[in-house]
């Protein structure tokens, strides 16, 4: 990945770069343009939110930033790399080792233990499975489940799932989290947990988080909140709350 420098007194550079995004869908006869004309970026250390009400397009925004849906225009730069100019290939590559993704339904491969759920991203880019594993079983002491680390996820709470889910999404060290509404299916106190633990890593890591939510304790975290208009495509000139 390339470096990201910035200078003093310089705008920092983006570590996630949408710029006149453009993604529609055929609903019958009906051409629906949920994004229309998106730019939006994300720097380092940054903790974003995107609210909005059910079928603005805030999963769509996500997907599409996270190389996991095709834009049909326009651009997206991580870290100064144009993801969708690449190989599929090459981007699910690019996409294990500089994104994390976390999931309102966690995504866990249920017959793996959690080690090895957090371990995968690891073992699949090559790591063999002892220093994939001992990575692994850190980053579960670090979401305070080091003691559920041969547990299958059937065996876990859904908080616990979740936070097995963030460490797996932290595993090969990415620039960027990518979270679609990860307290969805949590309670309070499991919610604040994961919360607490997206904000300290892009505190203490500087690991840039954008956050789609309907939680609203989940604005208290945020530096900034970006919100998808009512019923609207968001476009440029998205309005964004004053970083805080
Ligand atoms: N594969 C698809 N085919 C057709 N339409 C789709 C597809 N995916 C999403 N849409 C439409 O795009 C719009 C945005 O969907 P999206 O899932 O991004 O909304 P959302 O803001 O995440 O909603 P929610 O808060 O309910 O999760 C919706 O109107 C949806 O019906
Ligand atoms: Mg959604």
């Amino acid at each position: 990945m390339s470096e990201l420098r910035t200078e003093p007194g310089a705008a920092p550079t983006p570590v996630l770069q949408l710029t006149g995004v453009v993604k529609q869908y055929r609903a019958g006869d009906e051409q629906v343009r949920v994004l229309d004309g998106l730019d939006f970026a994300l720097c380092p250390g940054e903790f974003v939110t995107v609210t909005g009400p059910s079928g603005s397009g805030k999963s769509t925004l996500l997907h599409i930033a996270g190389g996991l849906d095709t834009p049909d225009e326009g651009t997206v730069a991580v870290a100064g790399t144009d993801i969708w100019s690449m190989s599929s290939g090459a981007r699910a590559a690019f996409r294990r080792r500089n994104l994390g993704f976390v999931f309102q339904f966690f995504n866990l491969v249920p017959t793996l233990s959690a080690v090895e759920n957090v371990s995968l991203p690891l073992v699949l880019d090559g790591m063999s499975a002892r220093t994939a594993d001992a990575r692994a079983l850190e980053l579960l002491r670090r979401v305070g489940l080091g003691d559920r680390a041969r547990h299958r996820p059937a065996e876990l709470s859904g908080g616990q799932m979740q936070r097995v889910a963030v460490a797996r999404a932290l595993v090969a060290q990415p620039s960027i989290i990518l979270a679609d509404e990860p307290t969805g299916n949590l309670d309070s106190h499991s919610s604040t947990a994961v919360l607490d633990l997206l904000r300290a890593l892009s505190d203490d890591d500087r690991t840039a988080v954008m956050l789609v939510t309907h939680d609203r304790t989940a604005a208290s975290y945020a530096s900034r909140e970006v919100h998808i208009g009512d019923g609207q495509a968001c476009g440029q000139g998205v309005p964004v709350a004053e970083a805080r």
